[in-house]
């Protein structure tokens, strides 16, 4: 990872020299989920993570409308005008900075002209919310240079707009509220159709959270991603002869979704409503059990989730699963699962510390033997939300 004084070299390499106004620095994180997938565009609870790895951002104000973006990640950077910023394939991961800023000025901040540099420490296409930390860090930190109040909620919200609507990616809004919202030691559980939260303390003793990446790139995610969302809303109209009032999955409780299950005609969409009502059941288990201390049950919790994603959801995959089952085997283990939205990414493990070695071991080489891939890991803090340094 670069290091500040580096990114400052290479910011006045860029951008040059001559230029009164201060260059600041601003941090937003990656995320792991640790259970609660694909309950939040159904409105019920996540319960993620922020890491201690991310975005870093170093940000200059110009005396135009220009906005400069370059990142050390990738060759590319160009300078385009403020006004009239539009969605282009080529420009890829710009795409992230300018739907930001389309959003802000959607709302009315009137922005003057910036150059940017980014720096990702987050492993891309790896479902640890590489895009959020981008929207996250370029909402807060413009905000920060206009002088305006921050609300982390409020930037939380932009960030998932710039996704939805200029990225065309509907995903729902954990990943953004983790990046933003996420404190150092504490997960965070959000109710995603309230958006009431609470920094949860994770004490995991001696044992620690490892993610695996599968290092496998997640091919057509969001078409299959897609799909189950409207699935999820299939079930809610079908539902909704029961409970008229019912607008998302996430309002209902097990037993009330027992009672009228039957009326969901198509055997697929059961599934997928099953395992959302259940998920969301899991992660209030998951709160009573971490209140007790009990991480074992917590780490059944995380078992669960898995096999529930694998065999109801469906968006697991080989690599996945033979991670996530390779990873089961190793003595010390507590629990493991699939995190994010699924097809390839990571999983997220509780290990004990004196396992980590025969974990990383034993997990790798399972791993590379059935798909032939490599796996990378990474032993993981729980870090800060998004903040100027
Ligand atoms: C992706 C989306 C999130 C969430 C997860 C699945 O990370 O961006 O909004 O739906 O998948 O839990």
């Amino acid at each position: 990872m670069s290091t500040i004084q580096a990114l400052h070299e290479r910011f006045t390499q860029l951008y040059g020299a001559d230029s009164n106004e201060p260059v600041r620095v601003f941090h937003a994180p990656g995320r792991v989920n640790l259970i609660g997938e694909h309950t939040d565009y159904n409105g019920g609870y996540v319960f993620p993570a922020a890491l201690t790895f991310g975005t870093t951002l170093l940000i200059r104000r110009r005396s135009d409308d220009q906005l400069g973006l370059a990142s050390t990640n990738f060759e590319a950077h160009k300078h385009i005008s403020i006004q009239g910023l539009a969605y282009s394939d080529e420009d890829d991961w710009m795409n992230y900075p300018k739907g930001v800023a389309v959003e802000l000025q959607k709302q009315g901040v009137s922005l003057s002209g910036y150059d940017l540099l980014f720096s990702g420490a987050i492993p891309n296409g790896a479902g640890l919310s590489s895009s959020a930390s981008i929207e996250v860090v370029t909402a807060f930190a413009l905000l920060t240079m206009e002088g305006q109040s921050i609300d982390c909620v409020q930037i939380a919200l932009l960030a998932q707009r710039a996704e939805n609507e200029f990225i065309g990616v509907k995903c729902g809004i954990m990943d953004q509220f983790a990046v933003a919202m996420g404190k150092k030691d504490h997960a965070v559980l959000l109710m995603c159709d309230t958006l009431e939260y609470k920094h949860v303390p994770f004490n995991s003793g001696a044992y620690r959270l490892v993610i695996g990446n599968t290092n496998k790139k997640r091919g057509l995610v969001d078409s299959a991603y897609n799909e189950r969302r409207s699935q999820c809303e299939q079930a809610v109209r079908e539902l909704q002869v029961h409970y008229p009032e019912l607008t998302l999955l996430g309002q209902l409780s097990l037993a009330q979704y027992n009672d009228a299950e039957q009326l969901i005609a198509d055997e697929t969409v059961k599934k997928r409503a099953r395992h959302v009502v259940e998920e969301i059941d899991r992660v209030l288990q998951s709160m009573k059990v971490l209140e007790q201390g009990d991480l074992a049950a917590f780490g059944q919790l995380m078992n669960a989730s898995h096999v529930s994603l694998r065999d109801l959801y469906e968006v697991t995959g080989f690599e996945l699963d033979t991670m996530v089952e390779a990873a089961w085997e190793v003595p010390g283990v507590l629990g493991a699962r699939m995190t994010g939205a699924g097809f390839g990414g990571c999983t997220v493990s509780l290990v004990h510390e004196d396992s980590i070695e025969r974990f990383q071991e034993e997990v790798g080489r399972k791993y590379r033997e059935k798909t032939g891939l490599e796996a990378s890991f990474y032993v993981c803090e729980i870090g800060d939300g998004v903040k100027e340094l």
